[in-house]
């Protein structure tokens, strides 16, 4: 069956901007993490806490932060790659972190410049920290079904970066499909080989992009297997500038549109959230890529 309501995890300000050939003021960033917030998502993904030559479009984060502190009850995590953006995060008061790893070793070199092994040994020390100090910590692993420079990625890879990220004492996983390639059925293998190495169902998201138009369907596949919780971006902005062919996540408008059809609450006021993506299309001058923008918006 189908759960009762699903959490949305917004990563727009995140993964949505950090991917943006032009730098967005940070003001505007400001501006639409508070109205995503207003139209009813309570997880933002604010920005990342990493080496602002690798991603210079988020290289104003220590400005940004504070300027989200008046949004009670919104959880807002960040990602942070290593001991000094996790304490980059902590001194701004983050409550909420993610870890990245890859299930690859051509995206853990292209995208963290280390071997799979290095990179995680390099987030042991902060998830270890950021348990010790209160915070949540997520796991995301990228190129879990497919890889731009490797292909197909065996399910085994996946499962095992992902026990290695449980152990250090991630609260949830997020599974990446970086450039949009998965299809339900992958999914489905991935997901049942996850519950029989024994990561709870309950602690997993998945993180699809839309590259090839199956982000909804494996999300449907994904929902029938039991996850709760799917990262999606505001008006499918997104993207890795480290992983060639990854185009926007799944938007945020066409998943809400799915699960207010299906009878699953998420709490997001679906007219309030394509308003802000209309009004951020404004701002970027150009036209979101979400057909329930498109269709809703009159644009
Ligand atoms: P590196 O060059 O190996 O860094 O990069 P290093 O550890 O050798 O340090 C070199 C210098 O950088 C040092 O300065 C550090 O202090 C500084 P120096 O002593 O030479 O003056 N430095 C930092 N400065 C500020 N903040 C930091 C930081 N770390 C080091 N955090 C590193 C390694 C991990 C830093 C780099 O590769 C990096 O920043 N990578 C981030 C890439 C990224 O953000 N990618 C996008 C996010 S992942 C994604 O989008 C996928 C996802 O959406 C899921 C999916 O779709 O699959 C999550
Ligand atoms: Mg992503």
């Amino acid at each position: 069956g189908l759960p009762e309501r699903v959490r949305i995890h917004e990563v727009g300000p995140r993964d949505g901007l950090q991917n943006e050939a032009s730098v967005v003021p940070t003001e505007v960033k400001a501006e639409f993490v508070h109205r995503l917030a207003g139209a009813g998502l309570d997880t933002v993904e604010a920005t990342s806490f990493v080496h602002p030559r690798w991603v210079p479009q988020l290289a104003d984060a220590e400005k940004l932060y504070p300027m989200l502190s008046g949004l009670p009850g919104v959880r807002l995590p960040v990602l942070v790659p290593n001991d000094r953006g996790l304490d980059r995060a902590l001194a701004l008061g983050a409550r909420e972190v993610a870890v990245f790893a890859s299930a690859t070793e051509s995206f853990a070199r292209a995208n963290l410049n280390r071997t799979v092994d290095a990179s995680l040994a390099m987030f042991e020390p902060v998830a270890i920290r950021a348990v010790e100090s209160g915070l949540r910590v997520r796991g995301y692993v990228s190129m879990c079904f497919g890889d731009p420079w490797e292909g197909a990625v065996p399910v085994g890879q996946v499962v095992e970066v992902c026990r290695r990220l449980v152990a250090m004492g991630c609260d949830e996983l997020s599974l990446g499909d970086t450039i949009g390639v998965a299809t339900p059925g992958h999914v489905g293998a991935l997901l049942g080989a996850l519950t029989e190495a024994g990561v709870p169902v309950s602690s997993i998201a998945v993180h699809f992009h839309d590259t090839y138009g199956q982000a909804l369907s494996n999300t449907l596949a994904a929902l029938q297997h039991g996850i709760t919780t799917v990262d999606a971006s505001a008006g499918g902005l997104g993207g890795c500038p480290y992983a060639k062919s990854a185009t926007g996540n799944l938007a945020t408008e066409d998943l809400v549109w799915m699960l207010d059809g299906l009878g699953i609450q998420t709490g997001v006021d679906l007219g309030r959230l394509i308003d802000t993506s209309v009004w951020m299309a404004d701002q970027l001058g150009r036209p979101s890529p979400s057909r329930t923008v498109r269709a809703l918006s009159h644009k």
